[in-house]
Protein backbone atom coordinates (compact mmCIF):
# COMPACT_ATOMS: atom_id res chain seq x y z
CA UNK A 1 0.00 0.00 0.00
CA UNK A 2 0.91 3.52 -0.49
CA UNK A 3 3.66 5.11 2.11
CA UNK A 4 1.90 8.05 3.29
CA UNK A 5 -2.27 6.64 2.67
CA UNK A 6 -0.78 3.49 5.42
CA UNK A 7 0.32 6.15 7.16
CA UNK A 8 -3.02 7.91 7.19
CA UNK A 9 -5.10 4.31 7.92
CA UNK A 10 -2.94 3.66 10.84
CA UNK A 11 -2.29 7.11 12.66
CA UNK A 12 -4.58 7.78 15.80
CA UNK A 13 -4.51 10.32 18.53
CA UNK A 14 -2.51 9.13 21.15
CA UNK A 15 -2.83 10.50 24.98
CA UNK A 16 -0.58 8.62 26.89
CA UNK A 17 3.27 8.60 26.10
CA UNK A 18 7.00 6.98 26.49
CA UNK A 19 8.97 9.06 29.08
CA UNK A 20 11.56 8.60 26.31
CA UNK A 21 12.92 12.34 24.74
CA UNK A 22 12.38 12.99 21.14
CA UNK A 23 15.60 14.71 20.02
CA UNK A 24 14.89 18.47 19.46
CA UNK A 25 16.74 18.07 15.93
CA UNK A 26 13.09 15.66 14.95
CA UNK A 27 11.07 18.51 16.57
CA UNK A 28 13.09 20.95 14.47
CA UNK A 29 11.91 18.11 11.61
CA UNK A 30 8.42 18.34 12.20
CA UNK A 31 7.84 21.98 12.44
CA UNK A 32 10.07 22.01 8.75
CA UNK A 33 7.17 19.52 7.45
CA UNK A 34 5.13 22.60 8.95
CA UNK A 35 6.69 25.19 6.92
CA UNK A 36 6.15 23.61 4.10
CA UNK A 37 2.37 23.35 4.40
CA UNK A 38 -0.37 24.76 1.63
CA UNK A 39 -0.88 28.54 2.88
CA UNK A 40 -3.31 30.20 1.81
CA UNK A 41 -2.12 33.12 -0.65
CA UNK A 42 1.17 31.84 1.05
CA UNK A 43 0.68 34.08 3.41
CA UNK A 44 2.47 31.72 5.73
CA UNK A 45 1.09 33.44 9.01
CA UNK A 46 2.43 30.58 11.46
CA UNK A 47 4.87 30.63 13.74
CA UNK A 48 5.55 27.13 16.50
CA UNK A 49 7.51 27.66 19.67
CA UNK A 50 9.10 23.84 20.26
CA UNK A 51 8.63 23.12 23.84
CA UNK A 52 10.93 20.08 25.52
CA UNK A 53 12.11 21.77 28.94
CA UNK A 54 11.29 19.29 31.66
CA UNK A 55 9.75 22.34 34.17
CA UNK A 56 8.56 24.13 31.20
CA UNK A 57 6.24 20.98 30.44
CA UNK A 58 4.72 20.06 33.26
CA UNK A 59 3.41 23.79 33.40
CA UNK A 60 2.08 23.62 29.20
CA UNK A 61 0.24 20.48 30.60
CA UNK A 62 -1.80 22.60 32.85
CA UNK A 63 -3.00 24.78 30.45
CA UNK A 64 -4.29 21.78 28.10
CA UNK A 65 -8.02 19.64 28.55
CA UNK A 66 -8.27 15.85 27.30
CA UNK A 67 -10.28 13.96 25.76
CA UNK A 68 -13.89 15.80 26.67
CA UNK A 69 -16.57 12.72 25.44
CA UNK A 70 -14.58 10.21 28.51
CA UNK A 71 -13.22 12.90 30.81
CA UNK A 72 -11.26 12.50 33.00
CA UNK A 73 -10.28 8.97 31.54
CA UNK A 74 -8.55 10.09 28.70
CA UNK A 75 -6.35 12.46 30.86
CA UNK A 76 -2.70 11.34 30.36
CA UNK A 77 -1.39 9.83 34.33
CA UNK A 78 1.78 11.66 35.57
CA UNK A 79 4.25 9.05 34.13
CA UNK A 80 3.08 9.11 30.61
CA UNK A 81 2.48 12.64 29.75
CA UNK A 82 3.68 14.25 26.38
CA UNK A 83 7.51 14.28 26.58
CA UNK A 84 7.24 17.66 23.96
CA UNK A 85 4.80 20.28 22.90
CA UNK A 86 4.42 22.23 19.32
CA UNK A 87 2.46 25.67 20.20
CA UNK A 88 1.47 26.68 16.91
CA UNK A 89 0.56 30.51 16.68
CA UNK A 90 -0.81 32.64 14.16
CA UNK A 91 1.12 35.66 13.47
CA UNK A 92 -2.14 38.58 13.04
CA UNK A 93 -0.70 41.23 11.54
CA UNK A 94 -0.10 38.78 8.34
CA UNK A 95 -3.83 37.14 8.47
CA UNK A 96 -6.51 37.27 10.84
CA UNK A 97 -7.80 33.72 9.14
CA UNK A 98 -4.68 31.43 9.60
CA UNK A 99 -6.87 28.85 10.99
CA UNK A 100 -7.02 26.72 8.44
CA UNK A 101 -3.03 27.06 7.68
CA UNK A 102 -2.37 26.22 11.35
CA UNK A 103 -4.31 22.89 10.60
CA UNK A 104 -2.49 22.04 7.18
CA UNK A 105 0.54 22.59 9.00
CA UNK A 106 -0.65 20.08 11.99
CA UNK A 107 -1.39 17.55 9.98
CA UNK A 108 2.11 17.35 8.08
CA UNK A 109 3.65 17.57 11.63
CA UNK A 110 0.97 14.26 12.73
CA UNK A 111 2.10 12.22 10.09
CA UNK A 112 5.65 12.95 9.97
CA UNK A 113 5.74 12.07 13.22
CA UNK A 114 3.82 9.08 12.89
CA UNK A 115 6.13 7.92 10.13
CA UNK A 116 8.69 7.52 12.81
CA UNK A 117 6.58 6.37 15.97
CA UNK A 118 6.03 9.40 17.31
CA UNK A 119 2.20 9.91 18.21
CA UNK A 120 0.46 13.06 19.00
CA UNK A 121 -2.79 14.84 20.06
CA UNK A 122 -3.91 17.96 18.20
CA UNK A 123 -5.25 20.25 21.08
CA UNK A 124 -7.70 22.91 20.70
CA UNK A 125 -8.95 22.92 24.26
CA UNK A 126 -5.96 25.36 25.94
CA UNK A 127 -6.14 28.09 28.39
CA UNK A 128 -4.72 30.52 26.11
CA UNK A 129 -4.12 33.41 28.55
CA UNK A 130 -2.48 31.07 31.18
CA UNK A 131 -0.29 29.82 27.79
CA UNK A 132 0.59 32.76 26.72
CA UNK A 133 1.91 34.45 29.75
CA UNK A 134 3.92 31.12 30.57
CA UNK A 135 5.71 30.96 27.08
CA UNK A 136 6.00 34.82 27.22
CA UNK A 137 3.72 35.00 23.55
CA UNK A 138 3.80 38.41 22.14
CA UNK A 139 0.22 39.88 21.72
CA UNK A 140 0.26 39.94 17.74
CA UNK A 141 0.20 36.51 17.47
CA UNK A 142 -2.83 34.16 18.29
CA UNK A 143 -2.68 30.71 20.16
CA UNK A 144 -3.91 28.64 17.78
CA UNK A 145 -3.70 24.73 18.23
CA UNK A 146 -1.34 22.99 20.79
CA UNK A 147 0.50 19.55 19.40
CA UNK A 148 1.26 17.03 22.05
CA UNK A 149 3.93 14.74 21.34
CA UNK A 150 5.75 11.40 22.40
CA UNK A 151 6.13 7.80 21.55
CA UNK A 152 3.00 5.93 22.45
CA UNK A 153 2.06 4.41 25.72
CA UNK A 154 -1.71 3.53 24.81
CA UNK A 155 -3.78 1.92 21.97
CA UNK A 156 -6.45 3.61 19.98
CA UNK A 157 -8.23 1.74 16.73
CA UNK A 158 -10.90 2.65 14.99
CA UNK A 159 -14.36 1.53 15.12
CA UNK A 160 -17.63 1.23 12.62
CA UNK A 161 -19.87 4.32 13.38
CA UNK A 162 -23.24 2.94 14.97
CA UNK A 163 -25.17 6.21 15.53
CA UNK A 164 -22.42 8.16 18.21
CA UNK A 165 -19.21 9.70 17.28
CA UNK A 166 -18.13 9.54 20.94
CA UNK A 167 -14.86 7.54 21.52
CA UNK A 168 -14.71 5.22 24.39
CA UNK A 169 -11.93 3.78 26.41
CA UNK A 170 -12.37 -0.04 26.87
CA UNK A 171 -11.45 -2.26 30.08
CA UNK A 172 -8.10 -2.72 28.55
CA UNK A 173 -7.43 1.12 28.17
CA UNK A 174 -8.20 0.69 24.24
CA UNK A 175 -9.18 3.35 22.82
CA UNK A 176 -12.11 2.82 20.40
CA UNK A 177 -13.03 5.85 17.88
CA UNK A 178 -16.02 5.36 15.73
CA UNK A 179 -15.50 6.85 12.12
CA UNK A 180 -18.70 7.35 9.85
CA UNK A 181 -18.11 4.95 6.44
CA UNK A 182 -17.07 6.48 3.05
CA UNK A 183 -20.76 5.33 1.86
CA UNK A 184 -22.24 7.97 4.33
CA UNK A 185 -20.15 10.75 3.48
CA UNK A 186 -19.08 10.25 -0.46
CA UNK A 187 -21.45 11.80 -3.39
CA UNK A 188 -20.19 10.63 -7.12
CA UNK A 189 -20.33 13.95 -9.28
CA UNK A 190 -24.16 15.06 -7.63
CA UNK A 191 -25.49 15.30 -4.68
CA UNK A 192 -28.33 12.59 -4.04
CA UNK A 193 -30.47 11.45 -0.98
CA UNK A 194 -28.88 8.21 0.72
C1 LIG B 1 -9.40 21.00 15.83
C2 LIG B 1 -9.13 19.86 16.79
C3 LIG B 1 -9.13 20.11 18.15
C4 LIG B 1 -8.87 19.06 19.06
N1 LIG B 1 -8.80 19.36 20.39
C5 LIG B 1 -8.55 18.37 21.27
C6 LIG B 1 -8.41 18.68 22.65
O1 LIG B 1 -8.53 19.84 23.06
N2 LIG B 1 -8.14 17.66 23.51
C7 LIG B 1 -7.99 16.37 23.08
O2 LIG B 1 -7.74 15.50 23.91
N3 LIG B 1 -8.11 16.05 21.77
C8 LIG B 1 -8.38 17.01 20.86
N4 LIG B 1 -8.45 16.71 19.52
C9 LIG B 1 -8.28 15.32 19.05
C10 LIG B 1 -9.63 14.69 18.69
O3 LIG B 1 -10.33 14.36 19.87
C11 LIG B 1 -9.38 13.41 17.85
O4 LIG B 1 -8.77 13.78 16.64
C12 LIG B 1 -10.71 12.70 17.56
O5 LIG B 1 -11.24 12.14 18.73
C13 LIG B 1 -10.56 11.58 16.52
O6 LIG B 1 -9.58 10.66 16.90
P1 LIG B 1 -8.40 10.27 15.91
O7 LIG B 1 -7.51 11.51 15.80
O8 LIG B 1 -7.69 9.12 16.54
O9 LIG B 1 -9.00 9.94 14.58
C14 LIG B 1 -8.67 17.73 18.58
C15 LIG B 1 -8.66 17.50 17.19
C16 LIG B 1 -8.87 18.54 16.31
C17 LIG B 1 -8.83 18.27 14.81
Amino acid sequence: MDKVYRIILKRRTIRQFQQKKIPFAFLKKLVNSARLAPSGANLQPCAYIVVDDSPLLDKVFTTLKWAGYIAPAGNPPEGKRPVAYIVVLVNQEISKYGEKDAAAAIENMILTAWEKGIASCWIGSIDRKKLRLLLKIPPGYKIDFVLALGYPDERSVTEKFKGSIKYWKDKQGVLHVPKKRIESILRHNIWSEK
